[in-house]
């Protein structure tokens, strides 16, 4: 089978392919597996509980669903849900969103998909790109583009923290706006490493971006106010050059699909009829079960009773778990300030992160190795094959433990 070039490109390993397919095939046999990859999110009770309270509603409700499931919704996503996310967010941040500044997707992972390839690669102007300010910087952007290279980004400043954790900053001395740029893209906090941009950090890209008039997206899958995986004061930003993502898989659901997009007129536009073409519409099941709980603001309720707190608890679990696996090993901990993970630098590894990935994976250790999340970095630095990522929305007993294993094959590789 012939396959076009763009059957070619999607075909081929990629970064969220092989993390994808390591999520859903498990090593087979008895052994234990810890399975500290993917993006998972923790499976909270009381946050299932309210989604099948919904499910049950409707079974008893069906005319209540029947408009939106039992039809096809609007290419734009599910008009009552993007009309009670404008009334809650402007409510929240004072902002003065309209129903023609949302749109929802098929998963934000689709939305990206979606953004990238509409601002950049060949355009009337010459090739654009998409300028990450800084990497590491989440796997599923990389392969996204219809075009190859369609990314840059440079490296960041480490700052060393006391307990071994450090913080990565935005080199921004370094950081110039590309000629070529047709957009800025951050994600915060971030996915794998689990900072958060500081303010000033994110008006800085503001202001550049918009200097440059070019958007500033902003992905806030984990950030505020929804699901609040986010542990270190914030402040939400959102204006017509700014492309703000959410999503409601942090939530609990990522089996829902559903991103959000809160952009200018232009860009939901843009993107209602990209979904059109690609989706005829996105999936409104998520949208009707979550409308009621985002009405009565019982979704900022769960999360800020079981989600936030579940996250910040879990990531102190996880430091002290590290500190004591890694007691006497050349390693550091990115500084947990937001999202479902730990990232991990051992920067006196003797092989790279992806051979240490495959050793971990014979003992039933899933972690993502680092090399992936330099997207645009020159793969040269030593840094981009001394981390890894991994999550720890899961069980308390396999995260401790993995860390534990982890320690042994890097000690036996240091
Ligand atoms: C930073 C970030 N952005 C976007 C996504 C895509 O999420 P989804 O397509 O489930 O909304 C993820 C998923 O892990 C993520 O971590």
């Amino acid at each position: 089978m012939h396959f076009s070039n763009f059957g070619q490109k999607f075909c081929t390993k990629s970064g969220i392919g092989e993390l994808m397919n390591d999520l859903a095939s498990l090593p087979a046999g008895n052994a234990p597996i810890y399975a500290l990859g993917g993006g998972n999110p923790a499976p909270l009770p009381a946050l299932q509980a309210a989604f099948l309270e919904m499910l049950q509603f409707y079974a008893e409700n069906q005319k209540d669903l029947q408009q939106n499931t039992f039809n096809y919704p609007s290419p734009q996503g599910h008009t009552g849900f993007i009309a009670v996310l404008v009334e809650r967010l402007n409510e929240q941040y004072g902002w003065s969103l309209s129903e023609k500044n949302i749109a929802l997707t098929n998963g934000s992972q689709n939305a990206f998909f979606m953004l990238f390839n509409l601002l950049a690669g060949k355009t009337h102007l010459g090739f654009k790109r998409i300028q990450l300010p800084m990497a590491p910087e989440y796997i599923g952007y990389e392969d996204t583009g219809l075009s190859e290279n369609m990314f840059i980004s440079q490296k960041p400043l480490i700052e060393k923290l006391d307990n071994r954790q450090f913080k990565y900053r935005i080199d921004s001395e370094a950081l110039q706006i590309q000629n070529d740029a047709a957009a800025l893209c951050v994600s915060r906090p971030t996915n794998p490493t689990g900072n958060v941009i500081t303010d000033s950090e994110l008006a800085l890209l503001d202001k550049l971006s918009t200097q440059h008039g070019i958007p500033l997206i902003i992905d806030n899958a984990y950030g505020a106010p929804f699901p609040n995986i986010i542990h270190v004061p914030n402040k939400l930003l959102w204006h017509d050059n700014i492309i703000l993502s959410m999503s409601l898989s942090k939530l609990g659901f990522p089996g829902v699909r559903t991103g959000i997009i809160v952009a200018n007129q232009e860009i939901v536009e843009a993107l209602t009829q990209m979904n059109a073409v690609m989706n005829l519409s996105p999936c409104a099941l998520g949208p009707s079960i979550m409308q009621p709980l985002f009405k009565n603001d019982k979704i900022l309720q769960l999360c800020s009773d079981h989600i936030t707190p579940f996250y910040r608890q879990r990531a102190n679990d996880a430091l002290t778990w590290f500190n004591d696996a890694f007691s006497d090993v050349n390693a550091f901990v990115h500084k947990p300030e937001g999202s479902i993970f730990l990232w991990l630098w051992f920067p006196s590894l003797n092989i790279d992160t992806a051979e240490l990935y495959q050793r971990l994976k014979k003992i039933g250790v899933l972690v993502v190795p680092g090399h992936y999340f330099f997207p645009g970095v020159d793969k040269s630095w030593p840094h981009t094959r001394q981390c890894v990522r991994v999550n720890i929305s899961g069980d308390a007993a396999t995260i401790q433990t993995g860390l534990r294993l982890i320690a042994d094959a890097v000690r036996q590789a240091s």
